[in-house]
């Protein structure tokens, strides 16, 4: 038994509440949603009862409407801010009302695969989950049928602090009518963590979205931040293929042929982002109308969900051993060097080995296995020397922010499979 590997499962068990898997003790205390993700593809390897039951438990927050929030609030915990209270929602257990990258069907697909005979029964009712979630994404982030589906909130990213928010976040004001209290900065070392001045938009934000009812449209029509965001709906249409392969496979017609329309809108929007100048690809902002040139790693993603020609490929490929030139661990969340790199604190410069992972899934996809197995041999490397840290310092190696971090857990089990 490989000993990192049997840590990665206690921590596992450790960070377990009752069928979900909090993202650590203490900092993050609920269920949050791509990080159940994640974990749900680490448990697929040994234990898939339990895979199942932390995607389950995850659509216990599912609204009528469809959205599957960012954090489901299963128990009372006084260590978050912002908790229940402050997000006014209207389910029938406490949520938040907002939602982070669309993970989940990938996720289901796996655990689905590595399930076994009479695993349909089971898939079935988070399958209906995750097209009802796919349908609102189209629906209340792409009304405008553009293919790009669209962030009201940077948390709704995952990427929460990352330099990619800085423009438009900075026309967000910072009044609230919340106080805020911050908890974050009583768990982990402020440096790492966002600056007050962004704390106080994010609140402001979600007071916002509060007096909106949580109510979509309404949302739209008054959302100071809008990012049609180019991660997020690389993700979203990864999910999108796997979720479609599923309808197939249960005989779902109609269904796949409505999953496969999205997926194209989604492919060929994202082809649209390509900047060969910047040897990435961009979001928009919605509200300025511009790219978001933020030099950041939310543009290496679509190598994950897009078949891509071989120069696009390759270009992309070369920046990315620029950005990673003489550093500890890859891939660094911004680009060295830049203003806004700040390699400590956190989605400005770290690695991340759930980032890492989709990254290697997608150099695979796209002819450049050799880069993927790289990366995945530095994550793997990273991990054994410092442990399971939420992320990366990438000059130094550095383990930073909380420890003992289930999806970092869940990260080296799954590049550890053979
Ligand atoms: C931070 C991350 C977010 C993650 C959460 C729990 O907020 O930015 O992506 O889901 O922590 O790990």
């Amino acid at each position: 038994m490989n000993l990192h590997i049997d840590h990665a499962k206690r921590i596992l068990v450790a960070n377990d509440r009752g069928g979900y898997t909090v993202p650590t003790d203490r900092l993050y205390p609920f269920q949050w949603n791509w990080d159940s993700a994640f974990v749900a593809m680490g448990f697929a390897l040994y234990d898939i009862d339990r895979a199942y039951r932390e995607l389950e438990r995850l659509t216990e927050g599912q609204w009528a409407d469809g959205m599957i929030p960012h954090i489901v609030f299963h128990q009372p915990s006084d260590t978050y801010f912002p908790g229940p209270d402050v997000w006014r929602t209207k389910h029938t257990i406490p949520t938040s009302g907002i939602t982070q990258p669309p993970v989940f069907a990938i996720a289901l697909r796996k655990v689905h695969e590595r399930a076994g005979k009479h695993a349909e029964a089971r898939t079935l009712p988070l399958y209906e989950a995750a097209l009802k979630w796919h349908r609102w994404w189209y629906s209340a982030r792409d009304p405008e049928r553009t293919g790009l589906v669209a962030l009201h909130h940077p948390w709704e990213s995952g990427s929460d602090n990352s330099p990619a928010w800085d423009v438009a976040l900075a026309r967000v004001p910072t009044t609230t009518v919340t106080p805020v209290m911050r908890k974050d900065t009583g768990h982990v070392n402020a440096d790492m963590r966002p600056r007050d001045e962004d704390y106080k938009r994010f609140i402001h934000l979600l007071d916002t979205y509060a007096a909106c009812g949580w109510n979509p449209a309404k949302q739209w029509e008054e959302a100071p931040f809008k990012i049609a965001e180019i991660q997020t709906t690389a993700i979203l249409l990864k999910a999108g293929e796997d979720l479609e392969h599923l309808a197939r496979l249960f005989g779902r017609t109609e269904d796949a042929t409505e999953i496969a329309d999205f997926n194209d809108r989604s492919r060929r929007a994202m082809l649209a982002q390509w900047r060969p100048a910047l040897r990435r690809f961009v979001s928009r902002d919605l509200i300025s109308g511009e790219d978001v040139q933020a030099a950041t790693q939310a543009g290496f993603i679509p190598l994950l969900s897009l078949d891509l020609d071989k120069d696009i490929a390759d270009a992309l490929v070369t920046e990315m051993k620029t950005w990673s030139k003489g550093l500890k661990v890859a891939f660094p969340t911004t680009k060295p060097g830049v203003g806004s790199w700040e390699p400590k604190r956190y989605w400005r410069g770290p690695a991340w080995a759930i980032i890492n992972w989709l990254l290697i899934d997608g150099l695979q996809r796209n002819g450049h296995p050799d880069a993927g197995e790289e990366l995945r041999m530095s994550t793997i490397a990273a991990i054994e020397t410092e442990g399971f840290a939420e992320y990366f310092d990438p000059v130094t190696g550095e383990g930073c922010g909380g420890l003992g971090f289930s999806w970092t857990a869940a990260a080296y089990i799954w590049l550890m499979r053979v």
